[in-house]
């Protein structure tokens, strides 16, 4: 396995989830273990975006509960419907909040995020077994490219066993 992403000069942010999206693949290869996964998963997104905030919650009981991330401190336990994160989850759907004010009972865990983007991944049953949330310290920093290049990553996790 490769321990070197390879990304390239360019910031476009389209041009460097082309180049990451068959690293992950490979990377994940046949790994059973879902932190395992998620682990590498987060560290790659945080070298080639270097977004604050990015990390997985697990569907763990009623509860999405603190799994593998890269950025500062977060909060361990967010209840289902709750929080961007939350909400994610109960509707099944991704979601791109681009003033986090302005989102009803957003969770702040730190006072720098101001955007988020939070994706389901399902299982092989279809079932929402954990979410990709990523914070930016700008506003309105994800756009539906973005979700459609992060659909495509946890798209990768799905036939993981949450
Ligand atoms: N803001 C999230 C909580 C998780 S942290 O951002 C890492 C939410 O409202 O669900």
């Amino acid at each position: 396995m490769t321990e070197v992403i390879a990304l390239p000069e360019t910031q476009d942010r389209s041009a460097r989830f082309a180049a990451l999206l068959p690293q992950l693949r490979a990377l994940i290869g046949a790994e059973p273990d879902p932190v395992a996964t998620m682990a590498n998963v987060a560290a790659a997104l945080k070298e080639a975006f270097g977004w604050h905030w990015i990390g997985f919650y697990r569907v763990i009981g009623d509860e999405l509960v603190l799994g593998p991330f890269q950025g500062p401190l977060a909060c361990t336990r967010i209840a289902y419907g709750r929080g961007v994160c939350g909400t994610a989850w109960k509707e099944d759907r991704t979601l791109l909040v681009p003033d986090v004010e302005q989102f009803p009972g957003h969770i702040a865990c730190s006072a720098h995020s101001r955007s988020e983007i939070v994706v389901p991944i399902r299982g092989r049953t279809g079932t929402v077994k954990a979410v990709l949330d990523i914070d930016s310290v700008l506003p309105a920093d994800f756009t539906d490219e973005d979700r459609e290049h992060l659909e495509e990553v946890c798209a990768l996790l799905e036939p993981i066993p949450g």
